[in-house]
């Protein structure tokens, strides 16, 4: 029997998780949705993640969260470690940090549904290890259709080259791959060569007329005036942005849809 899994893309701020909690607990059903992870990076006023964001997103329907370069924007993200296992963040940030970043879950049904959280380094500012490295590290540890039924990984990167050459060496070995962090979805979903679902970026759950979120003042200050000015989240009705994948027995993607519902965003579903 084949799995339904979803990614969704970066939740900013109030937009982005009232479409969430709005849209996904009908849309999990319509679609019998087996499966969602989720990026909040930037759930929490736009900047990382609190115990009432995370709160609100799992309430939804969300099965695991991942994160990015925003998880230290909180200081309670520590916390919100500490009691929740299905919040992941970067396995390549330095192995001193708090948290995962790789975890396997098993759901009700009894499948075992593995899910990667791995940050880029291009255009990128952090002490993150090799993500490619990690990655090999994984491959040589885990296989797909043996140590899991299924696979989700969210690469989180600024540089599309650099999602791509990721998903490119996880294909065959993963069920579903989706980039995060750029806030704007790409239309290059599909399944690659050896079976693996992917796309460069879930695009976020949101509200698009915006800057990535945030109301167009400070970003338009900061670009034209190279002048520092704090954001600040814009108000609208959000989309929930993302990419659904049908899973086969041996893990790979069998079909994958772009999913845009509510908000400004021409949908699909
Ligand atoms: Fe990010
Ligand atoms: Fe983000």
């Amino acid at each position: 029997m084949s799995l339904n899994v979803l990614f969704l893309g970066d939740v900013v701020g109030k937009p982005g998780r009232r479409v969430i909690k709005d849209e996904l607990p009908k849309f999990r059903e319509e679609k019998n949705i087996d499966f969602v992870v989720c990026n909040a990076e930037n759930a929490a006023g736009g900047f990382g993640l609190d115990h009432k964001s995370t709160r609100e997103l799992f309430e939804a329907g969300v099965d695991v969260i991942t994160l990015g370069d925003h998880t230290w924007d909180k200081h309670e993200i520590n916390s919100v470690f500490e009691q929740y296992s299905k919040v992941l963040r970067p396995l390549n940030f330095p192995k001193s940090a708090p948290g995962k970043g790789f975890a396997i879950y098993t759901t009700a049904e009894g499948k075992r549904i593995a899910v990667l959280n791995i940050i880029g380094r291009s255009f990128m500012n952090g002490a993150y290890d090799c993500p490619f490295q990690v990655s090999r590290a994984l491959h040589k540890e885990y296989r797909l259709g043996e140590d899991y039924d299924a696979l989700v990984i969210d690469i989180h990167a600024e540089a599309t080259a650099e999602a791509v050459c990721l998903g490119h060496i996880w294909d065959g070995r993963a069920s579903l791959i989706s980039g995060s962090h750029t806030h704007i979805p790409t239309a290059d979903y599909r399944i690659m060569p050896k079976g693996t679902g992917y796309q460069t970026d879930a695009g976020m759950c949101g509200f698009y007329d915006s800057s990535l979120g945030s109301e167009f003042k400070a970003p338009l200050h900061r670009f034209e005036n190279a002048g520092k000015a704090m954001l600040q989240i814009a108000s609208g009705p959000g989309t929930m942005c993302g990419v659904m994948a049908k899973v086969a027995d041996n893990g790979l993607c069998e079909e994958i849809t772009p999913v845009r519902v509510g908000g400004v965003l021409h949908q699909a579903r």
